[in-house]
């Protein structure tokens, strides 16, 4: 078995082998992230809506994703796993943050926390950084400021806001961080900062010129509801098939078909014919 991936591996990955990262909230999406391959499991806040059925990811909590990402760790995945600071959670000072940060290492197992936003985050960063937890960046489209930005819109469309995004990132890498996820930015953009920075970028909606790409796990799997956005590539389409187990299944019920003989407990014959024998006595 590989050795387990650590912060500062992720970090010297910088222009080299692309990192592979997907989302994992549980023990059986975990495994088979892991088992697949993942250099990084993320336990994002899309939580929120891919499994909790939330609008966004503003209703999460740090109990919540503390309890989902002790989920993924007990499975002892080889992959970093890295849990995401909920809203909130790294916004009001900076001891909050580090607390925060800290109930995803002891409690939920995880070796690094991810936050999202740019310059205004460095107190934060910097304070969870002196703490030894390594941090991950989050710019461009970052789902917590949903309202901020008017909705889900690719961000640093234009010259001014692309150039401060390279900026941000900049100042992200110089604090510290061993990698910085890019969010739905166009891809001229990612390629700048992915030029820019000394560490990792990892991309999504962000085009191909980043150090590694994640996606969510049930858009890739095809369990997602709803139409996903035009970055997501589907590599199965296990809602469709689930339901058409669930529905054999209900078949076999209503047919008498399930369960069969060989799926029935027993009892030894001399006891099942006294136990017979006395009920109906
Ligand atoms: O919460 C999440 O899943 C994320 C990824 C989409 C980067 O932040």
């Amino acid at each position: 078995m590989s050795e387990k991936v650590t912060a500062p591996a992720i970090r010297a990955r910088k222009g080299g082998k692309k990192l592979a990262v997907i989302t994992a909230y549980d023990a059986p999406s975990a495994r088979i992230a892991d088992q697949a391959g993942a250099d990084i499991i993320l336990v994002g806040d899309s939580l929120g809506q891919v499994v909790l059925g939330y609008d966004d990811t503003l209703s999460v909590n740090v109990d919540i994703m503390v309890r989902h990402t002790a989920a993924v760790t007990r499975t002892k995945p080889r992959a970093l796993v890295v849990g995401d600071m909920p809203w909130l959670s790294y916004h009001l000072s900076t001891a909050d943050s580090v607390r925060n940060a800290a109930r995803f290492i002891v409690e939920g197992g995880a070796g690094a926390v991810k936050l999202e936003g740019g310059r205004k985050r460095l107190p934060m960063i910097d304070a969870i950084l002196a703490a030894e937890i390594p941090v991950m960046g989050h710019l461009g489209l970052t789902p917590q400021s949903v309202h901020a930005m008017g909705g889900m819109k690719v961000q640093a469309k234009l010259a001014e806001a692309a150039r401060e995004l390279v900026d941000d990132a900049r100042a992200l890498a110089a604090a510290g961080v061993f990698a910085i996820v890019l969010e739905g930015i166009p891809d001229v953009v990612a390629a700048e900062v992915t030029d820019s920075v000394p560490v990792p970028t990892i991309g999504i909606g962000a085009g191909p010129r980043c150090d590694g790409q994640v996606l969510v796990f049930h858009d890739v799997l095809g369990l997602s509801a709803g139409t996903p956005p035009k970055f997501v590539r589907r590599y199965a389409n296990l809602a469709e098939d689930a339901i058409l187990a669930v529905r054999r299944f209900f078949d076999d019920v209503v047919s008498g078909a399930y369960p069969s003989d060989a799926e029935t407990y027993h009892m030894p014959e001399a006891d099942r014919r006294e136990f017979i024998a006395g009920r109906r006595g």
